[in-house]
């Protein structure tokens, strides 16, 4: 096989960092508590690690509210404890990732205290979109945007003499002002700050909503929105800044900065992904993995998919056909730090329906939650996403079938959404509670140091009880499943050879075969007959549960809310 770039295939994991482990006792996740556990992050057989914003931050956003792009957020840690981590990482045969956010920084931000401070009409200001409110007095925001979070898009400036003053655009939080990326200034500076962290040897970047990167020059209201609608419904309706245009150059500026950096250092071999929800619409997301722009982009369609063989081929089988034609890498993750946890969404009771499906239940759903049905249907999740083509970003905490946490009282929730959209969204806290990584309650589960002090987020009761600790013990857990999944995976890797899809999901199976190897995925309640032309010349090389597959008269069954992998 012609050498392919580390990434094509690569299984990332992904650390939040706040979430992950607090080695300074502050309750905290930190870079500290990471250092501590790089050798399981290794133990689990992945590629490398991409972590989540790290950055000073006044954490309104946790981290992608960014105050200045070339440190470390000193509850985190410092640049030493950062250089040391990436040597330790790369020791251990790690990569890591950061996270890059362009659309906008922290309102703490020199840049925009700066803007401020400079009044209107400035070079200060033009690095941002600042704009004179409608009205009598300029009382009005300059347009009708919705902001993502909940709200309007403006909020209003006080001027340096105390008068009201100038609006600036955000589109998610007040606290996370855009930038402007017509301005050569905003260039220049992510352009130092890419080379600024491969300089201390990051492998690449996560890059933050790549979607809404891009504004009309002239910030023209966006089209009436039907009474009703959620707001984030809304804010995706808006056609003047969602998709558009203009940011296709700036990822091709950034290309050219990478290709640029690796020609001039001939080892490294960097790699870019971006965050773009493109749902059902492959043509949208090829336009980020043009060869000129992104690496890698998420399929993010998979994600917000039900647990549905048809929906899975629809989904699955569309991205990898529009994507594997257009020879990008495909990339695929069940979850992230913004949507309920998988083993959650899956246990819905309505969860197989399509049409009861929508992307508002990934982080706001009152349907209820069987964790049993989710359990399994989330075991045969990762062989089914372990075993697709592609590259992989997991989740901490998804290796352990942590659900979401669905009871955080209102009063511990931290994340913008929930205030911004006064209660009406509960937001992500539930897929963010800190990791279990001991059975006793001291110390957090272990997630913390500290014997005294309180987690960020509260963990609930029996937390302990899915801790790592417990899971290594046992056989059958979650945990020896993924650890399973990522030794044998190379054999399906390996294979490179096309991969092709059989059925169309009516039976109740997603299946597709890799070469001389198989992989069937049950979405149904029962027992489903695998058609010969999968099981001939082929055994089991893993099941997602023990005994998934049976044989009866001949032919090989697959029991329901199961997966295997024949080869
Ligand atoms: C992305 C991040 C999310 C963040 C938002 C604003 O969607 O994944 O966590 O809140 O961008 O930066």
């Amino acid at each position: 096989m012609v050498n392919q770039p580390w990434w094509r295939n690569a299984v990332i994991y992904q650390v939040y960092v706040r979430s992950f482990a607090d080695g300074n006792g502050d309750g905290a996740g930190d870079l500290f508590g990471l250092l501590d556990h790089l050798e399981y992050i290794a133990s689990l057989g992945v590629d490398g690690i991409w972590l989540n914003p790290c950055y000073p931050s006044p954490q309104m956003d946790h981290g992608y509210d960014v105050s200045d792009y070339f440190d470390i957020e000193p509850a985190y840690g410092d640049l030493e404890i950062f250089d040391h981590l990436m040597m330790r990482a790369n020791k251990l045969g790690l990569r890591i990732l950061m996270d890059v956010v362009p659309n906008h920084c922290s309102d703490q931000h020199a840049w925009f205290t700066e803007a401020v401070a400079a009044g209107r009409g400035s070079r200060e200001r033009e690095r941002f979109w600042f704009r004179e409110g409608q009205g009598v007095d300029g009382e009005l925001p300059p347009n009708n945007w919705k902001a993502v979070f909940g709200g309007g898009a403006w909020s209003r400036i006080t001027e340096p003499d105390g008068s009201p003053g100038q609006w600036y655009l955000h589109t998610f939080t007040p606290w996370q002002p855009d930038f402007n990326w017509l301005n050569e200034d905003v260039v220049d500076y992510f352009d130092r700050m890419l080379r600024f962290w491969f300089d201390r040897g990051v492998d690449g970047f996560r890059v933050d909503a790549v979607t809404v990167v891009g504004k009309h020059p002239d910030l023209p209201n966006a089209p009436d929105t039907p009474a009703g609608m959620t707001e984030m419904a809304a804010w995706a309706s808006n056609p003047y800044t969602l998709f558009w245009p203009s940011a296709h150059d700036i990822w091709r500026h950034w290309r050219e900065v990478i290709d640029q950096y690796e020609r001039d250092n001939p080892i490294r071999e960097l790699v870019t992904v971006a965050e773009a929800y493109t749902p059902g619409r492959p043509d949208l997301l090829l336009k980020f993995v043009e060869p000129d722009q992104f690496h890698q982009s998420f399929t993010f369609d998979l994600l917000l998919s039900p647990w549905n063989a048809q929906s899975f081929h629809k989904t699955a089988a569309k991205s990898y056909r529009s994507l594997h034609a257009s020879g990008s890498s495909i990339t695929w993750a069940l979850n992230n730090h913004d949507v309920h946890r998988v083993v959650t969404r899956y246990g819905r009771t309505d969860a197989h329906l399509t049409s009861s499906w929508t992307g508002n239940n990934l982080v706001n759903s009152d349907a209820s939650v069987d964790l049993e049905m989710g359990h399994r249907r989330a075991r045969a999740a990762a062989l089914l996403i372990l075993g697709l083509p592609g590259a992989v970003y997991l989740y901490m905490g998804e290796e352990l079938g942590l659900p979401e946490v669905l009871d955080i009282p209102d009063s511990a929730r931290q994340d913008p959404i929930f205030a911004r959209t006064e209660g009406r969204e509960k937001g992500r806290d539930g897929c963010r509670v800190p990791m279990p990584w001991t059975s006793g309650s001291a110390n957090l589960n272990g997630f913390s140091t500290s014997t005294s002090v309180e987690a960020w987020m509260p963990q609930p009761a029996g937390w302990g009880e899915m801790s790592v600790e417990v899971q290594e013990q046992l056989g059958d857990s979650m945990l020896n499943l993924y650890r399973q999944a990522l030794q044998l995976r190379p054999r399906l890797v390996d294979e490179g050879k096309d991969i092709e899809f059989v059925g169309d999901g009516a039976d109740g199976l997603f299946s597709f075969t890799r070469g001389s190897c198989a992989v069937i995925v049950n979405t149904s309640a029962d027992f489903v007959e695998i058609p010969a032309t999968l099981t001939d010349n082929r055994s089991v090389i893993l099941e997602s549960v023990q005994g998934a597959t049976t044989n009866r008269d001949g032919s090989k069954l697959l029991a329901g809310n199961t997966a295997v992998w024949l080869g």
